[in-house]
């Protein structure tokens, strides 16, 4: 994996993930391999910005002629404020994973990518989900799952968060008093939980015997979470496919090309 750049120190090149910490993500390796596979050349950099540095960051990447970058953790939301030109939806949620420097434009592939991959695991035409969190991550997906017509249930650990999350969105979500899954298709965990090496509590028993376990990080190990519900009996799924999915919508957004998804996928497995 490409060691990051201090962005001080970023070379000229075209696009970035910027992050704090950020070398553990595998997004250039995903969007170089699509541009090898389309023969483009443009170039994709790992480079470590701070909270408090994101904005003189972005300024001196875009003298460099950096075209977009895409944010990670912790600079999501900071970005949806820095942009003056954010989507209808980053606005909504105030996280932004997806900015143009020449624009000074902002989108959230998140959410967009997330629902890409609920087809393909037969969780479509939307039904019943349980959230679990009400993080950033909680916020763009319950909002996007909200959207697509999904009966929205959130839990989180600190339930005045989950209502205020999703009092703020406006969604039409239900805040429930215990994690129940009762009925739903889909358990989501969006907490932080497994960077403690815990999994957020859950009613196992209740959960349907079909519902389907869904963790947005990826790694090489199960997180706590998904080693439950694999324990239990449920299919599960990590944040690879996800993240291909809002790589690819990211890719597009900024070129106007379809995305080569066949090689982004082998190239971040
Ligand atoms: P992000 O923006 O990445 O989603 P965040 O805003 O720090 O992250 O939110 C982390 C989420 O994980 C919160 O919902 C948090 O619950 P609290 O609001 O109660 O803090 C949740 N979380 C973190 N550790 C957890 C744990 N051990 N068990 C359950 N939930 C946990």
């Amino acid at each position: 994996m490409a060691r990051p750049h201090d962005w001080r120190d970023a070379p000229l090149a075209d696009f970035a993930v910027l992050g704090d910490p950020v070398s553990h993500s595998r997004s250039p390796k995903m969007h170089e391999a699509a541009y090898q596979a389309l023969a483009m050349k443009r170039s994709y950099v790992p480079i470590e910005v701070k909270l408090d540095d994101l904005s003189p960051a972005l300024s001196h990447l875009a003298r460099l002629g950096y075209r977009g970058v895409n944010l990670t953790v912790p600079l999501k939301e900071a970005g949806a404020k820095w942009a003056e030109k954010p989507d209808e939806f980053v606005r909504r949620v105030g996280s932004a994973n997806t900015l143009d420097l020449l624009e000074s434009s902002a989108t959230n592939t998140d959410a967009p990518g997330f629902l890409d991959t609920l087809p393909g695991l037969g969780i479509w035409p939307p039904s019943k989900v349980l959230v679990l969190g009400a993080g950033g991550a909680a916020r763009a997906l319950t909002a996007g799952l909200a959207e697509a017509g999904f009966r929205v249930r959130v839990f989180n650990r600190t339930p005045e968060r989950a209502e205020a999350m999703v009092r703020g969105l406006g969604a039409a979500a239900e805040v429930l008093g215990e994690p129940n899954p009762e009925g739903c298709s889909l358990i989501l965990n969006t907490t932080s939980a497994a960077l403690s090496g815990e999994a957020p509590d859950l009613q196992w028993n209740r959960a349907d015997r079909k519902a389907i376990a869904y963790d947005l990080t990826y790694g090489s190990e199960l997180t706590p979470f998904l080693l439950k519900a694999a324990l239990q009996g449920h299919k599960v799924v990590d944040g690879l496919d996800m993240l291909v999915a809002q790589g690819a919508r990211s890719f597009e957004w900024w070129l106007g090309v379809a995305a080569p998804l066949d090689a982004m996928r082998r190239a971040v497995e």
